[in-house]
Formats: structure tokens, sequence, C-alpha cells
């Protein structure tokens, strides 16, 4: 029985991720669409088609420590492990954000709330597992200043990865972001993709024996509230669209140099 986990699935592409997992597996496989209201995760469930999949609504905060714990052992209890993980959830930010006010909140969503996520839920990986966390063709170094380059190549571990971004965080916090840039969406997608990386280079010998893949993913461009406060994306692909590539990506056979790195459209985004 296959058991698949997506984050941030109220709405959006974590939503078209849950559905189009649910129409890729069989009756007797579970998807977990999972939200950080219990109303909002209800009334998705209740929206699916009901083909495929059963799909399951739980509770997932991934800024909550607790709650992301908490469903990884009740995970483990439920089907001993886990097959297909998307990371998937984000906090919403807009142009009219100030980043100082919303800087503690989207750190703690997108980042930590990532690195949570990779601690809990890569050790419950069974063999052919998918790790995959969406990220953006932003998480690229190439956006950065030079000067700040090392604070994402250099961590060889979670913990120091969480150091930097608490730098970054306390750096926006307290308006004193020189090198930094204004768009905070820039450092955030950045540090995921270097989570990403730091955990692949720490499991990789065993995962490609274990047909494993872990990955940042970027879907493109999509039509979505979130993108629409930035872009027009009138004329961009549905998040239903869009899903497409990264479902290959979990069922497809394994692509050896896709391990660790970020994929777009099923080519390898250079980090650096
Ligand atoms: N949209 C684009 O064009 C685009 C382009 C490149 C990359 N991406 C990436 O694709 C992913 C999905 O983007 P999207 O546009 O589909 O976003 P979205 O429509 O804003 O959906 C975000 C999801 O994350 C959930 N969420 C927020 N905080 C959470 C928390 N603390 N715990 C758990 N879930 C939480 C939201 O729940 P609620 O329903 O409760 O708010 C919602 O379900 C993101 O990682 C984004 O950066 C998007």
């Amino acid at each position: 029985m296959t058991v698949a986990l997506v984050t941030g699935a109220t709405q959006g592409l974590g939503l078209a991720l849950v559905e189009g997992l649910a129409q890729r597996l069989e009756p007797t496989d579970t998807v977990y669409l999972t939200g950080r209201y219990i109303d909002r995760v209800t009334a998705a469930v209740q929206a699916m088609p009901g083909s495929g999949a059963q799909v399951r609504g739980e509770l997932l905060d991934v800024s909550d420590p607790g709650s992301v714990n908490r469903f990884a052992k009740q995970l483990t209890e439920r089907h001993g492990g886990v097959d297909i993980v998307f990371g998937n959830a984000v906090m919403r930010m807009g142009p009219d954000d100030d980043p100082h006010a919303i800087i503690e909140k989207y750190a703690e969503v997108n980042n930590f709330g990532t690195t949570r996520l990779l601690r809990a839920f890569a050790p419950l990986l069974r063999d052919n597992g998918r790790l995959l966390v969406v990220a953006s063709s932003l998480g690229t170094l190439h956006h950065l200043a030079p000067v700040l380059h090392k604070r994402f190549t250099e961590p060889s571990s979670l913990d120091e990865l969480d150091e930097q971004i608490e730098i970054w965080r306390d750096a926006v916090l307290e308006r004193r972001t020189s090198a930094w840039p204004a768009f905070i969406n820039i450092p955030s997608k950045i540090g995921q993709v270097a989570a990403v990386r730091i955990l692949a280079g720490q499991r990789r010998a065993h995962d490609l024996e274990h047909g494993i893949l872990i990955a940042s993913v970027c879907p493109g461009m999509m039509n979505t509230p979130t993108s629409a406060l930035w872009w027009d994306v009138s004329a961009a692909p549905t998040p239903a669209q869009a899903a497409i590539g990264l479902l290959d990506m979990a069922f497809d056979p394994v692509k050896p140099e896709q391990y660790g790195e970020l994929v777009r459209f099923g080519e390898v985004v250079p980090f650096s």
C-alpha cells in the first residue's frame, strides 16, 4: 500500500498534487491532504472527486514543531513509513507586506518548516520513496550577492543552515539588510534548495541504492492567488497543469542526476 503526504494542500498546487496523487494511485493507497486549519482541510477533502486512492485529511502546521512531530509519529504507527512526501506549504506574501513585519512567521513556515519536515519525514521514507520540496527557480545563488553565497554553500547540517536563516531573519527584522535582497522570497527559496542539498549530501549513497529520490522542484509560474499578487498570471498554467511534471517525478524511475538538485520541467537548474 502506497502512502503519500502533501503539506499546504488546502488550495493551489498542494490541492492539485493531492488530486493527481489520488488519481494515479489505487483505492488501497492513502493520500494525506494536510493543512494548518482543520475546517479548510475538511472542506478540501470533501471537495475531492472521490476516485482513486483514499484521501484523508490531517492537521499539519509546518510552523509548529509539535504538529509535525505528532503527525510523523501517527504516520509511523499507522503505516510504518511513507512513500511520497511533497513539502509544498508556503506563507503567502504580497508586495504590500512589510518584510520587517512578517519575516519571523515567513521564515518559520517556509524555511524552518522545510527543515522540520525533512528531519521528521526523511527517516520514514521507504524504498523507492520520494521527498520533493516545492521551491522555485528563484532558489539559486545567481539571485544573491556573491558575498552571501557561502551562507548557503558552507553549512553541512540542517542545524547549521537554520543558524544562517536566523541571521538573515534577524537582519530583516532589525532592518540591517545590507546585501540581502528586498524580495524575501529569494533568500527563503535559496534556503529551501540548500536544505534539500544538505540532506541529500548526507543520504545520497543510501538513497540511490534504495531507489529514493530527494530533490527540490520548481513548478514554474502558475495561476494561483499567491502569484497573482505579483504578476499577471492569467495566461499561466493552472496548478493542475503545473502538478503533472512534479507527479511524474514521484512515479517515474529515479534519474540519479536529479538527486539533491533543483529540478524544473525535468531539467536540473544549477544552484550556482
Ligand atoms: N504560484 C506560483 O506561480 C509559484 C511559482 C513557483 C513556485 N511556487 C511554489 O509552489 C508552492 C505552492 O504555491 P501556491 O501558489 O500553490 O501557494 P498557495 O496557493 O498560497 O497555497 C499555499 C498553501 O500553504 C498552506 N500553508 C500556509 N501556511 C501553512 C502552515 N503553517 N502549515 C501548513 N500549510 C500552510 C496554505 O494553507 P491555507 O489554505 O490555510 O492558507 C495553502 O494551502 C509554494 O512553495 C510556492 O513558493 C509557486
